[in-house]
């Protein structure tokens, strides 16, 4: 019988989950493969072993936490993600916790993955009890790249920009370094290295030839970096310092965001920054194509025609896209607003 002060089984599994979610950060934040992780709990409740994806092609969650007991059956599997149910680079999670003789598998959110889902009916069939749906909100928040990804046929899209209050991302004469100050612009490259490419149109990279690195505040190259991807039917020049960038150059040649989406998308690029400039940014919120901004507002009015957006396909108040904060951060004396589109756009 469960005395007033023991944990009901419900608050025992969402421990045991959340314990989960912040082993599934442990793996690698960018790249192709979801960030997962799984605990094993006795029937006590008592967590025995845990385990997360360290990224493509190494063990998944469930197989790493199975590998540290000798005997797991009648254990209960905690993991962020339905167990997969098919051989990629490794073998189906669902076969190992089937063979290691685990009683039954609670999981945060269903693999929407064609491929590898159907993890739970698998576990079902062979006799295993199966609870999904446990904390799958914030489970999905952490694998929002890679459910955009399954989902959508797309990578998650970041949009970019830095302005002025007044939303002016340079002065009349075209003259914009540096708008924001150095914390902001070190907020930037860590947001780069955050991501798997960064895209820029082909104005950007003729007005400004950036390098597109993500580096450090010393200057020093960040260990990962995204490799650029340029929109636009114009040639990268061959002297443009994006050629040398060390992750390579994507050079897409065209206009048409949802195909060069759809091809970073087969790349196994997840996490797309577009980094502007005015014309392209426009264009992904104008698509449709945008899952959250990055708003950088530095504390001076600029005034004049450089907004840092321009046709948004908004023509009347009734048309406004319509954002939800998510945060507001002080960055030195700038300001830096998260935001995603609201459902509906509205
Ligand atoms: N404040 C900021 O955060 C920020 C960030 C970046 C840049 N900037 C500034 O922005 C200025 C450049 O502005 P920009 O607007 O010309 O640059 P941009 O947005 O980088 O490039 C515009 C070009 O992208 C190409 N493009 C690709 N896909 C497109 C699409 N779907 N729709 C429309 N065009 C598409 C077009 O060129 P093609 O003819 O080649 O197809 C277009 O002319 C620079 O001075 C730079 O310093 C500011």
């Amino acid at each position: 019988m469960t005395s007033d002060s023991a944990p009901t089984d419900t608050a025992r599994v969402e421990s045991a989950m959340r314990r989960a979610l912040s082993l599934a950060t442990h793996g690698p934040a960018v790249g192709a493969n979801p960030q997962v992780g799984c605990v094993l709990l006795a029937p006590s409740g008592e967590i025995v072993a845990e385990g997360w994806h360290r990224g493509a092609g190494s063990d998944h969650a469930e197989v790493d936490a199975l590998a540290q007991l000798p005997d797991a059956r009648g254990l209960t599997a905690v993991v962020t993600l339905e167990p997969c149910n098919h051989t990629g680079r490794t073998g189906p999670c669902a076969q190992a916790l089937i063979e290691a003789g685990v009683a039954r598998v609670v999981y945060a959110i269903d693999d929407p993955n064609p491929v590898a889902g159907g993890g739970a009916d698998r576990l079902r069939a062979a006799g295993v009890e199966v609870l999904g749906g446990v904390l799958a909100d914030e489970a999905a928040e952490l694998l929002l790249p890679w459910l955009t990804s399954m989902r959508l046929g797309r990578p998650w899209v970041t949009v970019k920009w830095a302005s002025s209050l007044d939303g002016r991302a340079a002065a009349a004469d075209g003259s914009s370094q540096w708008i924001t100050g150095t914390a902001s612009r070190q907020h930037v490259h860590e947001q780069r290295a955050a991501h798997d490419a960064i895209a820029v149109g082909t104005g950007t990279v003729l007005a400004d030839d950036p390098s597109l690195t993500a580096r450090g505040d010393g200057g020093e190259l960040l260990p990962h970096q995204p490799v650029p991807v340029v929109f636009g039917a114009t040639p990268v020049p061959e002297t443009a310092r994006l050629r040398q960038h060390p992750a390579g150059l994507i050079e897409l040649a065209h206009r048409d965001l949802a195909a060069g989406l759809a091809e970073l998308d087969a790349r196994e690029i997840r996490r797309l920054f577009v980094e502007g400039g005015p014309t392209l940014a426009s264009a992904f919120i104008r698509a449709g194509l945008v899952d959250e901004v990055l708003i950088y507002l530095a504390p001076m009015l600029l005034g004049g025609p450089r907004t840092a957006l321009d046709d948004v396909g908004v023509t009347t108040m009734s048309e406004a896209l319509g954002l939800s904060i998510r945060r507001i951060d002080t960055l030195g004396n700038d300001l830096l607003v998260v935001a995603r589109p609201t459902a509906g756009g509205h």
